[in-house]
């Protein structure tokens, strides 16, 4: 990444940064922040037992919800930047607090937040702004939910308004089917994220993960992404948070992309700044490629995981400058990113039965890993006592790997993966095969 027209020497001091979240996620900001020579430490709250093994790192025991306590400490270790990862802070308004206490932050106020904790909101934002997008309708009662699912003559996807852990989204087969989603709902089954709930017409197409760095006004693309959604091969089986993905995505050409800008990013941009948002973290775009072209199907306030966990091995030491300019609104947006035409691969080890029950507290055993362009990012891990590494989580860990091309990558990936054990262990064989010449089996 060459940071055309700046230089360290620009900006303030840049020793002691902060990252929220305990995720595969935070744990590879935190690989890619740690590579500036200019950071001495990298504090992570809470990190998980991955964050450990990172050059660099030192995780942090406080209640974030104890913003005095939390302040206290942040001036206490003199923090120089803080990035929040995850959106439940995010929507809580964490980074307006640390904002008002003097902090640089990577990350949206509540009102930027807004994008990914209200769909309605999110839906009304991009029809005012001529953003394409599925129709949808904004639902407050099951009997207006019942009226339109029965005189609807397409087929509709049933959303939980707020924040649903990913889990608020139904694709019901039938009128039946879509009305016990939007019962479930209305019943509490995501609490007060479930007060109102969005009706959209449900579009097809593959899908794309397109981020914005922006410090309220300019902005930069990162390269795109692809994940896999489903937890089993083919993109058979049920959704969960990601079981792998690559970067950056060829669906998307350099002339779609383009149209992608000028329909969908600046547009979305534009309406924040109408709105009076000063929207200084990541825009997380998640796109449909339609026969009628790219419709957005959410807005997340937040780096995508696996997808950010991909992205980060591509970005070079000065990565951190970008996210400080992000914080301090000082983006040229001309700032350009150099991948050294690398590509990059992500796959993630589960423990058996996720994303429904599982067991956790096995030991994991971890073999002789490269070394070279090859990571290991923990996203659900602890130690015990004799401070063996235990699984923790329903994903687990992942082997993110980067190559020439994706035959490479993920035949890197997998010798890897096969040095990692642990009871249960599940990954999919054939993340990237929409970019893979070889199949599974070849590799
Ligand atoms: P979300 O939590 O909004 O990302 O939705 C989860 C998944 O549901 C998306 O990644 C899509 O695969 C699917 N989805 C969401 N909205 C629609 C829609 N309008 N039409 C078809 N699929 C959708
Ligand atoms: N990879 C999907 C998400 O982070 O929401």
């Amino acid at each position: 990444m060459s940071i055309n027209s700046t230089s360290s020497e620009k900006f303030n001091r840049l020793e002691n940064i902060l990252i929220i979240g305990n995720g595969g996620r935070e744990n590879s900001l935190a690989w890619a922040i740690q590579k500036n020579e200019l950071v001495k430490k990298v504090y992570l709250i809470p990190g998980n037992a991955g964050s450990e093994r990172l050059n660099k790192c030192e995780r942090i025991k406080i209640d974030i919800k104890n913003t005095k306590d939390l302040v206290e400490k942040l001036n206490f270790l003199k923090i120089d930047l803080i990035v929040i990862g995850p959106e439940v802070p995010l929507a809580n308004g964490l980074a307006d607090v640390l904002r008002k206490n003097n902090f640089k932050v990577f990350g949206p106020g509540k009102d930027g937040a807004k994008l990914e904790y209200s769909k309605s909101w999110a839906k009304k934002f991009m029809q005012e702004a001529n953003i394409p997008t599925a129709k949808f309708w904004k639902v407050n009662s099951l009997e207006e939910a019942k009226e339109i699912i029965d005189s609807s003559s397409i087929p509709l996807v049933v959303k939980a308004d707020g924040l649903a852990s990913g889990k608020g989204v139904f694709i019901p087969d039938s009128k039946d089917e879509c009305f016990k989603a939007a019962e479930s709902i209305f019943n509490g089954k995501f609490g007060d994220s479930g007060n109102v709930l969005v009706l959209e017409e449900k579009i097809e197409g593959p899908e794309v993960s397109v981020f914005a760095l922006c410090d309220g006004e300019k902005y930069i693309l990162l390269p795109t992404a692809q994940d896999h959604k489903r937890l089993n091969e083919e993109d058979k089986g049920p959704n969960t948070g990601g079981m792998g993905a690559y970067s950056p995505a060829p669906l998307l050409t350099e002339d779609s992309l383009d149209i992608i800008t000028k329909e969908i990013i600046e547009p979305t941009i534009n309406e924040l700044n109408k709105k009076n948002i000063d929207y200084r973290g990541v825009i997380y775009f998640g796109l449909m490629i339609t026969k009628t072209g790219a419709k957005v199907i959410e807005y997340n306030c937040r780096f995508g995981d696996p997808e950010c966990q991909t992205i980060m091995p591509l970005m070079d030491k000065d990565f951190v400058f970008l996210l400080e300019k992000c914080a301090m609104g000082k983006l040229t947006g001309y700032e350009k990113i150099d991948t050294n035409d690398k590509v990059s691969g992500c796959v993630i080890a589960t423990s058996k039965g996720y994303p429904q029950a599982y067991k956790t507290g096995f030991p994991i055993k971890i073999g002789r890993i490269e070394s070279n362009d090859c990571q290991i990012f923990d996203s659900g891990t602890s130690f015990n006592e004799k401070g063996e590494l235990l699984t923790a989580g329903g994903r687990v860990l992942s082997i993110v790997c980067q190559e020439k091309n994706f035959d490479m990558v993920f035949e890197k990936a997998y010798k890897n993966l096969k040095e990692i054990n642990f009871e249960g262990i599940y990954y999919r064989n054939d993340i990237g095969h929409q970019v893979r010449k070889k199949s599974s089996k070849e590799i």
